[in-house]
């Protein structure tokens, strides 16, 4: 366990592999935005290096990450508070990664389940930078020291993983340099799940349009989806209990609550008794009234896309302010010769 107090700051990241959905922007990206508030150093990336450990058509993954990062501004975060990058613009990641990848063993990444649900049945077929995904990961946190990672619930193995190559690196050099980086999963929608499905979790991967909100959607297909969004015959409880078999209900209701700032409890006390019939209408008005400036912002922001991309440039130099002595330190740890003044 770490002895060394470690200044506080935030590091997340989200992948610009097409569209971002409602799932990111109640797990990840709002919670970026109440984390800003706070007034801690942050970090957010547009990781599209990890984007590319499946197949991404080089013009979509240009045009989705600066969608990506207007989605970022238009969400609410401050290119002046916070710092935004895209991934391969600050090489201290990939660099960190490599060093990573002999520290972390093949039986952690084969428990991987991310790993496991993208390589499907063929893995033998899948890339070797899929299956070291999550060093990439532990490497994009560990390079800034970074002590608090907020992520939607999924993303939970991962970090439990970056915990265990910060303390595997700090054993076997007898150094106390790498945090272990605290997860940070909260809101009343750290899953939300698929509207066609309940069981299945929001994805920008599946390939139902109708089973996902996406950040570009207009008014009127946002309030589409979501009258169409799959439900059961009951009523709404009044207590949280009465949704603990009900996947699509229970899932309405989160989002609802993480909309509206509230926790499950109180929406429940105003609409329990609700059908869905009355009760989507509802959902469907709250999530246009927060939903659509942002959409509406982002379309604005894509027409300015050289602005987009000096807030990248500018990001990626604050950024290496704190990533660089850290990788040159690492390579001390680990016994690299260092470059001299010629
Ligand atoms: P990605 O791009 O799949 O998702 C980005 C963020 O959105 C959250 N999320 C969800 N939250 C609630 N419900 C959902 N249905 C849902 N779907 C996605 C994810 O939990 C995540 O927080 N490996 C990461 C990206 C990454 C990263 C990092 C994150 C790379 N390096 C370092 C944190 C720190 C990923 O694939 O996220």
């Amino acid at each position: 366990m770490s002895e060394t107090t470690f200044t506080p700051r935030v590091f997340s990241g989200i992948q610009p592999s097409g569209n971002l959905h409602l799932g990111n922007y109640l797990g990840a990206l709002k919670r970026f935005v109440d984390w800003q508030a706070k007034d801690v150093e942050s970090i957010y990336c547009m990781v599209d290096l990890h984007a590319i450990t499946v197949w991404q058509d080089p013009k979509d993954l240009m045009k989705s990450t600066r969608e990506l990062c207007a989605g970022f501004i238009a969400a609410g975060l401050d290119p002046e508070k916070s710092i935004l990058i895209n991934q391969s613009q600050v090489p201290e990641h990939a660099q960190l990664a490599w060093i990573f990848n002999c520290v972390a063993r093949m039986g952690w990444m084969q428990r991987m389940t991310q790993f496991k649900d993208k390589a499907g049945k063929n893995a033998q077929n899948a890339s070797l930078g899929l299956f070291a995904y999550p060093a990439l990961m532990a490497a994009d946190i560990l390079t800034y020291h970074a002590t608090h990672v907020p992520v939607g619930e999924d993303q939970k193995q991962h970090l439990e993983l970056t915990r265990d190559i910060a303390a595997k690196f700090n054993h076997d050099y007898g150094v106390d340099f790498f945090p272990m980086t605290e997860p940070v999963i909260e809101g009343a929608a750290t899953r939300v799940m698929s509207f066609r499905d309940g069981s299945k979790k929001m994805s920008k991967s599946d390939p139902s349009d109708a089973s996902r909100i996406n950040m570009t959607d207009d008014a009127d297909t946002i309030a589409k989806k979501i009258r169409k969004a799959k439900t059961d015959p009951e009523g709404l409880p009044s207590e949280a209990k009465g949704l603990e078999e009900r996947p699509e209900a229970r899932n309405l209701v989160n989002i609802y609550a993480a909309l509206n700032e509230q926790s499950v409890d109180q929406v429940l006390a105003d609409v329990g008794g609700k059908q869905f019939s009355e009760f989507k209408p509802m959902l469907a008005d709250l999530a246009v009234s927060k939903l659509a400036p942002i959409s509406t912002e982002m379309a604005r922001l894509m027409g300015e896309q050289d602005e987009i991309d000096r807030i990248l440039t500018r990001g990626s130099e604050r950024a290496r302010e704190i990533t660089a002595p850290i990788l040159r330190k690492t390579y001390e740890i680990v016994g690299m010769v260092p470059p001299v003044q010629l």
